[in-house]
């Protein structure tokens, strides 16, 4: 096969979900028909429930099995498809945002009965604002749901969307009579009594035939033919190009545990969703079909083996073809590298590959090589865009509970942060550190992990901060940027990449502060240019 229609062939994607919607029931069936898994209760559930961080530590210690669910990849009628796992817990959002950086498309499950919900909500906008293309799959018809108008509305408004449906249910819950596929014009048919696996799929090009009504009862045929007409006179017809802009996005409907409306949205999905899509990087727009290799870390994976130290970065591949034992440009530290055992990822392990492509992802061995972002071409000096730390709003001083292990203290809050758990701040007054994070539960992780891993202890000391903003000059050199730093000098840090930092104890005081010193930018993310 030509690199060209590997390219073509492939399918990378998220599929982002407000906990307990169906994310990883719909990621096991849709592995089931690819074939890559066997049965149901494969695919490990990795959320966090209510916050519990013995569920965390938990999937920490299961890490060395779990960690395929990082990269699912399966084979389709002829498609290579990747699902990467995004974390639907707010605590790993930010995990879940640089995962969207590698992503080519998503998937939003949306549940029928609680609709639109927070972090669908804002998992949505990061996708919207990269005109990300998505479909909508609304779960759990089998339950007594939300009308699908109402529905409709909702992601319409509270997702800022633009949707079209490409199915349509006849009844919900206990009166759930199966699925109508505006897409392929067929009925698949729900049967209650069975509820699993086989599904009938008939063929119905004219609605106001009488076989409808054979099949679903009159009244449920009346109700679908008036819906659909109005569908049809409410929602824009569907058009690819539109939903690969992100400008339309389709919507299903179906019940991922009841295996109903799955097969009907690989189906769509595979054919419209897109191929692997250009990035922009430092100096220009890289091109999947390229012929020189090109990709990004966007995931640090700690520890997965207890007996080997060592983390695996996951590169998703941008551009040309990733060759095992080739020499790459590792290009923010100046250096060629060789990968002798890159690990490709399927439902159930992960095995050794000599050759990825565009889409595809690899987890390279890492010795502390690599942070979050990093970019390897091969020799080119330019990096991937995109990847940035977001501002983080819980903050406490990290302090060295065990004088006898600083070293290992100071190792292991190294490479936590380089793998993007939290962010380290030094305060340019006294020295002293602080931890920055965007979830609540982070601090506990990186206390255990500390413990576990490197064999250190740390304890915190409260700090109030509000936020921490990264701190542009228009003019370093200017009265008005002296100033800000002498009357601000003990709210000042430097982040990781010696980057200053400003520490907001309240939201009066940004905006006081933004006010009165109108040339000193305060950026909300650490990228920008
Ligand atoms: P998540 O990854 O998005 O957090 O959700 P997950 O797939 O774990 O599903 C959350 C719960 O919703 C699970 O029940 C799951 O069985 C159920 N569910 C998923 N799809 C459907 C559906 O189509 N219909 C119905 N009725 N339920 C569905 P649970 O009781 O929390 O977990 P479990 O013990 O059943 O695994």
């Amino acid at each position: 096969m030509t690199v060209k229609s590997e390219i073509k062939r492939r399918r990378t994607f998220g599929i982002i979900a407000h906990p307990d919607a169906g994310k990883t029931t719909l990621t096991e069936k849709l592995l089931l028909f690819g074939g890559a898994i066997q049965e149901a209760g494969a695919v490990k559930n990795n959320k966090v429930k209510k916050g519990a961080t013995s569920d965390f530590m938990e999937i920490e210690r299961q890490r060395g099995i779990s960690v395929a669910t990082s990269v699912l990849a399966f084979e389709y009628e002829g498609f290579k498809i990747n699902i990467l796992d995004t974390p639907g817990h707010k605590d790993f959002a930010e995990d879940t945002f640089r995962t969207l950086t590698a992503v080519d498309s998503v998937i939003v499950v949306v549940d029928v009965a609680k609709g639109v919900e927070e972090q669908t909500e804002k998992l949505v906008e990061v996708c919207r604002m990269r005109n990300i293309p998505m479909i909508i799959f609304i779960n759990k018809l089998d339950r007594e749901g939300r009308d699908a108008f109402d529905l409709l509305d909702e992601i319409e408004q509270k997702l800022q969307l633009r949707v079209t449906p490409l199915s349509f249910p006849i009844g919900m819950g206990y009166d759930f009579k199966g699925i109508y596929n505006v897409w392929e014009k067929n009925i698949n048919l729900f049967s209650g009594d069975s509820r699993k696996n086989i599904e009938e799929t008939i063929e119905i090009e004219d609605l106001s035939s009488t076989e409808l009504d054979d099949l679903v009862g009159e009244k449920a045929a009346n109700t679908l033919r008036e819906e659909l007409e109005l569908v049809h006179e409410v929602y824009p017809d569907f058009n690819q190009e539109e939903y690969l802009n992100g400008e339309l996005q389709p919507v299903f409907f179906g019940s991922a545990l009841n295996n109903f409306g799955v097969r009907e949205l690989l189906d769509c999905f595979v054919e419209i969703a897109p191929t692997p899509r250009p990035k922009e990087s430092s100096t220009r727009v890289v091109y999947p079909d390229e012929k020189d290799f090109s990709g990004f870390v966007f995931k640090i994976h700690a520890n997965m083996d207890p007996k080997h130290r060592d983390r695996l970065a996951f590169i998703k591949i941008v551009s040309g073809v990733f060759e095992r034992n080739s020499p790459y440009l590792h290009v923010r530290n100046g250096k060629k590298m060789k990968f002798s055992s890159p690990n490709a990822f399927f439902a159930e392990k992960k095995q050794i590959v000599d050759v990825s492509y565009p889409g595809d992802i690899v987890g390279l061995h890492d010795t502390g090589n690599f942070k979050i972002g990093d970019t390897l071409t091969e020799g080119e000096e330019m990096h991937y865009k995109g990847i940035p730390s977001f501002s983080p709003e819980h903050f406490k001083y990290i302090n060295n509970a065990d004088p006898m292990k600083s070293k290992q203290l100071e190792k292991g809050i190294d490479q936590l942060m380089d793998e993007g758990v939290a962010q380290l701040f030094t305060l340019e007054l006294n020295g002293r550190k602080v931890i920055g994070t965007v979830g609540a539960l982070q601090f506990e992780v990186i206390q255990y992990r500390l413990e576990h891993e490197y064999g250190a202890k740390c304890s915190y000391e409260n700090l109030n901060v509000h936020k921490a903003c990264w701190v542009e000059a228009k003019d370093p050199k200017s009265a008005e940027f002296a100033d800000f730093k002498r009357v601000k000098a003990k709210f000042l840090a430097k982040d990781k990449r010696s980057q200053l930092v400003f520490f907001a104890d309240s939201s009066f005081t940004l905006q006081m502060t933004q006010s009165k010193y109108p040339n000193v930018k305060l950026h909300f993310v650490s990228e920008f240019e």
